[in-house]
């Protein structure tokens, strides 16, 4: 094969907040996986957070804090094409383009809009889109020219984005049909993990780890803190003396999934035969933290230094991404009729 026959798997990360354990085990490793056998472009949707984010150190600090813990995590940016998405300034124009194929009701029905709405109606309002800037109803524009303009062929996505990658699908589909013979779009497919055990994790409440349940457990955080938010994760009120049962608890299902095989299974035991409270669970998982996520952790704060590479590796990759948009932009401007 080729270089142009491989195939393109894309991804945008929207940093509205701060990296949790959650992301890690849902969308990090599952994205760097597909990173050994597609080629790779991921992005911090920089411009989509700007929907909801409006201090400005925040949306800066964000920004960073979430490419700095891809690489952290193992991105190897010789290899991903991964850039800010407010550097690639074709996707702007494109957005206008392709607002003006994509059908109105189409927006109308997309799951966060219509979300939006329902908290109206629930709340008693009378206007149903207050609240609602513009920004949130193109959301699905914004993201279609993201993935169209970079010919991607698979978008690895939680669940909750699938809805954005078919309204991608269908408007490569409408641009294709009125200017399919001057240019067309690949159509993407979408790829969800699955919602299994290995690919979710419960938050500090058992419900799936998220940060709309606010309940999740930062990757990064100081140590003391982490501490802190291990041990206030609610437990039942069961006696130190009686036996536990293990499956029962989110801080235990998490020491599975991060702590080492002998000590998961000598705390098993210890909590089934009684004896072994909740707080040393809590605390046996804490250290398994620090430990699976030590090294990690240095190399997130040398980038998150100022003046560390972090910046220009983004410039860098932003370069690369425009070696791909602006030929396309170029070719939509001369399909539609302007050139
Ligand atoms: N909407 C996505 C999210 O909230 C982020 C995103 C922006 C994205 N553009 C994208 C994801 C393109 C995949 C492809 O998580």
């Amino acid at each position: 094969m080729g270089p142009t026959a491989r195939k393109v798997s894309l991804t945008g990360i929207k940093p509205t907040g701060e990296p949790h354990l959650g992301n890690y085990i849902g969308a990090i490793v599952p994205a760097l996986e597909l990173a050994n056998t597609y080629e790779s472009v991921y992005f911090i949707a920089d411009y989509h957070a700007l929907t909801t984010i409006r201090d400005r150190d925040l949306l800066q600090h964000y920004t960073r804090s979430v490419a700095a813990t891809w690489l952290a995590a193992g991105l190897d940016p010789d290899r991903t094409t991964f850039y800010r998405q407010s550097d690639i300034t074709e996707t702007f124009e494109l957005a206008w383009v392709l607002s003006c194929v994509s059908a109105k009701g189409l927006m109308n029905r997309a799951h966060a809009y219509k979300a939006a709405r329902d908290r109206n109606r629930e709340a008693g309002k009378e206007d149903l889109d207050a609240g609602v800037n513009m920004g949130l109803f193109n959301y699905p524009v914004l993201m279609a020219v993201d993935i169209l303009i970079m010919d991607a062929d698979v978008v690895p996505v939680g669940r909750d984005q699938l809805q954005h990658v078919e309204y991608a699908a269908d408007i490569a589909g409408a641009f294709n049909s009125v200017y399919g013979d001057r240019f067309k779009f690949k159509v993407p497919a979408p790829v969800v993990p699955p919602e299994d055990s290995a690919h979710t994790l419960p938050g500090t409440d058992g419900r799936k780890m998220s940060k709309s349940y606010d309940n999740t457990i930062p990757l990064f955080a100081p140590e003391a803190s982490l501490r802190k938010v291990i041990r206030r994760i609610p437990t039942d009120s069961v006696p130190v003396e009686a036996p536990k049962d293990p499956d029962s608890a989110a801080v235990f299902t998490l020491l599975e999934r991060f702590g080492g095989d002998d000590v998961v299974a000598d705390t098993r035991a210890r909590l089934l035969a009684g004896g072994m409270g909740w707080g040393e669970v809590k605390a046996q998982l804490t250290d398994a933290l620090i430990a699976r996520f030590g090294p990690m952790r240095e190399r997130y704060e040398a980038l998150m230094a100022p003046g560390s590479e972090l910046d220009d590796l983004l410039v860098h990759g932003a370069d690369k991404a425009r070696k791909q948009t602006r030929p396309v932009l170029e070719r939509v401007r001369d399909a539609i009729g302007i050139a």
